[in-house]
């Protein structure tokens, strides 16, 4: 199996770059996030009206689970992770187990702000821990820490999403493989 597991806070870019370096390798791609939208039938936003963020954090561990135990051998995906799901210790336990590697997507908590509002303002992306700029402060250097324990680190303060997946193939030594046919 050839998987990696993209991690980091809210505005990293995890779904984004997981999707172009996805593209780039002729691998799948999955957003975490939205398989827990299309089991639960709901959007995040509305998972964390309804259930608040313990039955979101509930739901998460269960999709996980689910998904990681989807992926066959030769199975070649790119997983992006919510901003919390690395760092909740069952989650982490799970992907410890499958041994896939993990990449932290580092960027300057005022950028990240900056992303997070951004995407609010042009595309209507609700994220319910958005919150206010010094409480996004607090959460990230609360679970900065959780992220550096992935496998890899990798820097994306001003830099552009192709750039990012480019740099990702680099360092995790994988080659672009285009208009590969057959499953993944
Ligand atoms: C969360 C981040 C969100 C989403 C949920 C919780 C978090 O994903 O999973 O709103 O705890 O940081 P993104 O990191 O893609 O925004």
């Amino acid at each position: 199996m050839r998987a990696v597991i993209l991690v980091g806070f809210m505005g990293a870019g995890k779904s984004s770059v997981g999707r172009t370096l996805a593209e780039q390798l002729g691998w799948t791609f999955e957003d975490l996030d939205e398989r827990i939208e299309r089991r639960e039938g709901q959007t995040i936003a509305g998972i964390f009206r309804s259930s608040g963020e313990a039955g979101f954090r509930h739901a998460e561990n269960v999709a996980l689970q689910e998904l990681l135990e989807g992926l066959r051998s030769g199975a070649e995906k790119v997983i992006a992770l919510g901003g919390g799901a690395f760092v909740h210790e069952p989650n982490t336990a799970l992907i410890e187990a499958v041994k896939i590697p993990t990449v932290f997507l580092d960027a300057g908590v005022e950028e990240l702000w900056e992303r997070c509002k951004q995407q609010s303002a042009e595309r209507g992306v609700d994220r319910p821990l958005l919150g206010s700029p010094e409480g996004f402060r607090e959460l990230y250097e609360k679970r900065r820490p959780h992220y550096l324990r992935a496998s890899l680190r990798q820097e994306t303060g001003g830099k552009a999403v192709e750039e990012i997946a480019t740099e990702l193939m680099r360092v995790l030594g994988l080659g672009r493989r285009r208009g590969r046919r057959g499953e993944n």
